[in-house]
């Protein structure tokens, strides 16, 4: 199982993840990418057969914020 998020604090809304991956990452009002399936809580394994759509946009994301863990997201602390 794998989990997803995106470090929004780095993103800067380039658009490549939704382009990797279209059922896995939206955008908000300001392009600023999100977890879909789980809004950006990294908790809710992806689907199987999306994962090599998101690895395609881990390794594509040009700031490094698309990640991808065998384990969620650890709690905000905020
Ligand atoms: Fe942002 Fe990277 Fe996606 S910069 S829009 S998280 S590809």
């Amino acid at each position: 199982r794998y989990y997803t998020w995106i470090v929004q604090d780095t993103c800067i809304a380039c658009g490549v993840c939704g382009a990797c991956a279209p059922e896995v990452f939206d955008y908000d009002d300001e392009g600023i990418a999100y977890g879909y399936h789980d809004n950006n809580r990294g908790n809710t394994p992806i689907a199987n057969d999306m994962i090599e759509e998101v690895q395609d946009a881990e390794e594509s994301c040009p700031t490094g914020s698309v990640q991808i863990s065998k384990k969620p997201k650890p709690d905000d602390k905020s």
